[in-house]
């Protein structure tokens, strides 16, 4: 009696052992989802949400807020021409409800500038920054995919162009894939705008995918570009920095100047082939979505086929444990006097 009781209690601790370990398992892979965008074929297994709508000018940690999201705040000087500029971690802050990127009035050496990158490298993405523009002139606004000058596809604001002509730059915001040949032209557009972007926040995102990028504003696309596409992985940035260049940004800035940032939003764990739920979740670092896209119905019909397999490898285990009860009970009443 007392080895029957001994035994039963071993065989359901062992028995819950499993069964957590297993539902554990399953909902790792029950939650995986990817996140599909209409018109492009796969989808993305992580989504980032960067959400700068609470925080506080003067409160809090920029620099750790940034590394929970994997972003780090950029230190180095750019010998760019006419004039220098260099990144100042320091002119990296949160403002109230914004992220706020600062770039200083010129005062006769670099511009001290701002920029914030990913430290991992990503292939593929959905990028979709709401930011306000500087109302100062004279300032580039950069929301760009970056390996090297060959592998970059740029969204950019110049605030000195973005509603008029210069001199020597078109009006409006630039969309661009640079060269992946070194000497080559770019491909780009130059998207003209009918709003202010100083004026409100916007979602200005890129979508790159194999052989496009798309380029959107408040969700509506505004150019599609199939050369000069980047194939290799790389970094995402967000920077405002001059450098007086009279055929770019203009300037250099007689004011201090405030990019401000609002949310960041990246889907990346690009897929090509939506369904593929053994490669797509098992490595799984997938999280449930908050705003989800269209989820895969593929995917969700595999995570079904996934559960019965489950299901079907805790019963085995449990007729494992239940077989094994006279063994146990053997080891029980020789050990125990
Ligand atoms: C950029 O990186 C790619 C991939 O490593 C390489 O093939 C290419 O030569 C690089 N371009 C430049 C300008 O360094
Ligand atoms: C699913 O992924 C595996 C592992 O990456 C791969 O071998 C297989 O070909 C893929 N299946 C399909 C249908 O793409």
């Amino acid at each position: 009696m007392t080895y029957y009781h001994a035994s039963s209690i071993i065989f359901l601790l062992l028995a819950s052992v499993v069964d957590a370990g297993i539902n554990a398992l399953e909902a790792r892979q029950t939650t995986c989802q990817l996140h599909t965008i209409p018109g492009i074929s796969g989808g993305f297994r992580d989504r980032e949400f960067v959400d700068f709508s609470t925080v506080k000018a003067g409160e809090g940690d920029v620099r750790s807020f940034l590394s929970n999201y994997g972003i780090t705040l950029s230190n180095y000087p750019v010998s760019s021409t006419p004039v220098a500029h260099d990144f100042l971690a320091s002119n990296v802050a949160f403002g109230d409800g914004a992220l706020n990127l600062k770039v200083n009035a010129f005062t006769g050496s670099s511009v001290h500038s701002s920029e914030i990158i990913t430290t991992d490298k990503l292939k593929y993405a959905s990028v979709r920054t709401v930011l306000k523009s500087s109302p100062v002139l004279d300032i580039v606004e950069g929301n760009f995919f970056y390996l090297n000058d060959t592998q970059e596809i740029d969204w950019e604001i110049l605030t000195s162009t973005v509603s008029k002509s210069s001199a020597c730059v078109p009006a409006g915001i630039w969309a661009t894939n640079q060269a992946v040949i070194p000497g080559q032209p770019s491909t780009h557009d130059i998207v003209e705008v009918s709003f202010d972007p100083s004026a409100d926040f916007h979602e200005y995102r890129i979508d790159w995918t194999p052989g496009v990028s798309a380029f959107y504003i408040d969700g509506v696309q505004k150019a599609k570009l199939t050369t000069n596409v980047p194939t290799n992985d790389g970094y995402w940035i967000w920077n405002a920095w001059s450098s007086g260049d009279p055929c770019w940004s203009n300037g250099p800035p007689v004011a201090d100047s405030v990019t401000q940032i609002r949310s960041i939003e990246i889907f990346k764990g690009y897929s090509e082939v939506v369904g593929n739920a053994t490669s797509d979740c098992v490595s799984g670092t997938s999280l449930v979505p908050q705003v989800a896209l269209s989820p895969s119905s593929a995917i969700e019909k595999s995570g079904a086929v996934q559960t019965v397999t489950w299901n079907s490898i805790r019963l085995l285990l449990l007729a494992g444990i239940i077989n094994s009860l006279p063994w146990l009970m053997d080891v029980i009443c020789t050990h125990i006097p």
